[in-house]
């Protein structure tokens, strides 16, 4: 009997390699085989992240015997900073980016591979597709790998192109491949997954073969098979068991990352955690590629009170424009992907997948203190009309800090028609986290401002923490403040300082909100 071949687990059991040893044809192989030895269309594959697509085509291109010299294979990913198609193939080709420079070297070769397309810019994107056609006349075929918004963008782009290529989507697959992949794996390692564990692993996947491989090879590791065992080997775990472990495993990589995309831009932390909420969102769901339009649904559909339902609007479409910049100064970039205005939201890493899937959202939650108080706005501002400039540019500073502040001027639709007196005793009194009382000279003098610093003291009394905080904005003495109420000096402070300490003020205070009542969500 000769002895049986020795395999590294990584050999077999891997998210990140071709599948040697573990490839199972996934349902949609014939079809695409059939297309590819089919003469003409171009082909394109579209699927989420760990579908299996590049895989695919290279197996495709081995067992169809393609030769290197026929191929031109590029990524995506390589030139996604390249904004012209022609440029794009031009570099990988070494010649000078014109059409008929690159055309004619392209028609030398029977295949040019595109993968990852989805990481190309949209201009370069948009070039390719417009001379696909031109290319399919001159017997060039190309074959566009990437994920599904990327294939549904290009054909927006140019409708004839329907009959010179042949769609096709990697979806999920049955539990029939999941089991003859596990299978393939178990051989080579000569170990065995108990029955419970492999249908618990069959459950867990999804039917995605990038995770199937994600834990098995954790579950290898767990039970110390790190290469093919002498005598046979039964694993037997409960899957659900090793989720901690798995955790510790993927936490060092992954968490400080999640909690830095909660906090999303700094500037707008403090706002309704928008960023929060669509990582949760997405966290919550199992697929590779979430909808941009069922986060929507998700997240601000459930808000009744229109006047929040539009501000948490706001702040969803402002968190997905800035979610790209969030994603790359994150360091997210191989595990996360979004381009502004497409439809999807994709994970590009099978193991972050993997790791959303088991972990627990608290924990972020309790890193981003996150806003638990329910009051609409952090501060509220009262002050005479003489010193509305100066007041002006410390709300200014404060909302680029990412501050919620009611300032009369930018409210006058609300304002509008309502009774006036009873509107802002409404807000001083319970829908702001402090009151920003600028003393002036006017100040004590002027019917509103007495009015409202009433409200705010009446409002302070009930508050079991700190409400007013004075700002002196010209040589006045603090009348009607008791004097050990600590106030700020704009007179020697910019507006940005004051700011800053309003800033650090309100996080603190929810900090402290957040700790006093752990459990309410
Ligand atoms: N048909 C398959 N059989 C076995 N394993 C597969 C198969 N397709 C994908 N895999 C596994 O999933 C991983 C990711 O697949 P890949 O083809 O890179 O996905 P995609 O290109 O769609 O993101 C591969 O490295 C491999 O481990
Ligand atoms: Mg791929």
């Amino acid at each position: 009997m000769s002895t049986p071949h020795i395999y590294q687990l990584e050999e077999v059991f891997n998210e990140a390699r071709y599948p040697d040893i573990t490839f199972v044809p996934p349902k949609e192989y014939p079809q695409i085989k059939s297309a590819f030895r089919a003469k003409g269309k171009h082909i394109t594959l579209s699927g989420p992240s760990g579908s299996g697509k590049t895989t695919l085509i290279q197996r495709l291109v081995k067992e169809e015997g393609v030769s290197h010299y026929d191929l031109v294979e590029l990524s995506g990913r390589e030139y996604s900073h390249i904004e012209s198609g022609l440029v794009v193939l031009a570099e990988k080709l070494r010649v000078q980016p014109t059409l008929e420079d690159v055309t004619s070297l392209l028609q030398m070769v029977k295949f040019v591979v595109i993968d990852d397309f989805h990481h190309l810019s949209k201009g370069a994107r948009l070039e390719i597709g417009q001379h696909l056609k031109l290319w399919h006349e001159r017997n060039v075929r190309f074959i566009i790998v990437g994920i599904a918004s990327s294939a549904a963008e290009l054909f927006g782009a140019d409708p004839e192109l329907g009959i010179r290529n042949d769609p096709f989507e990697l979806k999920t697959q049955d539990e029939q491949f999941v089991r003859s992949l596990i299978e393939r794996g178990e051989g080579a390692l000569n170990i065995e997954f108990s029955g419970p564990l492999e249908n618990e692993i069959v459950a867990a996947c999804n039917g995605v073969p990038s995770i199937v491989h994600v834990i098995c090879r954790l579950l290898c590791v767990q039970d110390g098979v790190h290469e093919t065992v002498g005598k046979k080997r039964i694993v037997d775990f409960q899957l659900r068991d090793q989720a901690d472990a798995v955790l510790r495993i993927f936490k060092a990589k992954y968490f400080d990352k999640v909690v830095g995309l909660a906090k999303g831009k700094q500037q707008s932390r403090s706002v309704h955690n928008t960023y929060f909420d669509i990582i949760a969102t997405i966290a919550a769901d199992r697929r590779s590629e979430i909808p941009v339009e069922y986060l929507y649904q998700k997240i601000v559909g459930p808000i009744a009170d229109p006047k929040q339902r539009n501000r948490k609007s706001t702040s969803f479409y402002n968190c997905l424009n800035n979610l790209d910049e969030v994603i790359t100064t994150k360091g997210m970039n191989d595990v996360l992907f979004y381009r502004a205005g497409a439809k999807y939201i994709s994970i590009e890493d099978p193991s972050f997948r993997f790791y959303l899937n088991l972990f627990d959202i608290e924990e972020v939650k309790k890193k981003v203190h996150i806003r638990r108080s329910d009051y609409s706005y952090d501060v509220a501002v009262s002050f005479a009309g003489e010193v509305r400039d100066k007041v002006l540019q410390v709300v200014r500073a404060a909302e680029d800090r990412g501050l919620q502040v009611f300032y009369d001027f930018d409210q006058q639709s609300l304002l509008w028609g309502k009774d006036l007196r009873k509107m802002l005793a409404d807000i001083y009194t319970d829908e702001a986290l402090f009151m920003l009382i600028f003393l002036s000279k006017d100040y004590p003098e002027k019917d509103w401002p007495a009015f409202e610093l009433e409200i705010g003291k009446r409002a302070s009394h009930k508050r079991t923490q700190e409400y007013l905080l004075p700002v002196i904005v010209d040589d006045v003495a603090v009348v009607g403040l008791k004097d050990t109420i600590g106030h700020l000096n704009l007179t020697t402070m910019t507006p940005h300082q004051i700011a800053d300490m309003l800033a650090e003020k309100v996080e603190a205070m929810q900090k402290r909100m957040a700790d006093d009542k752990p459990r309410l969500a």
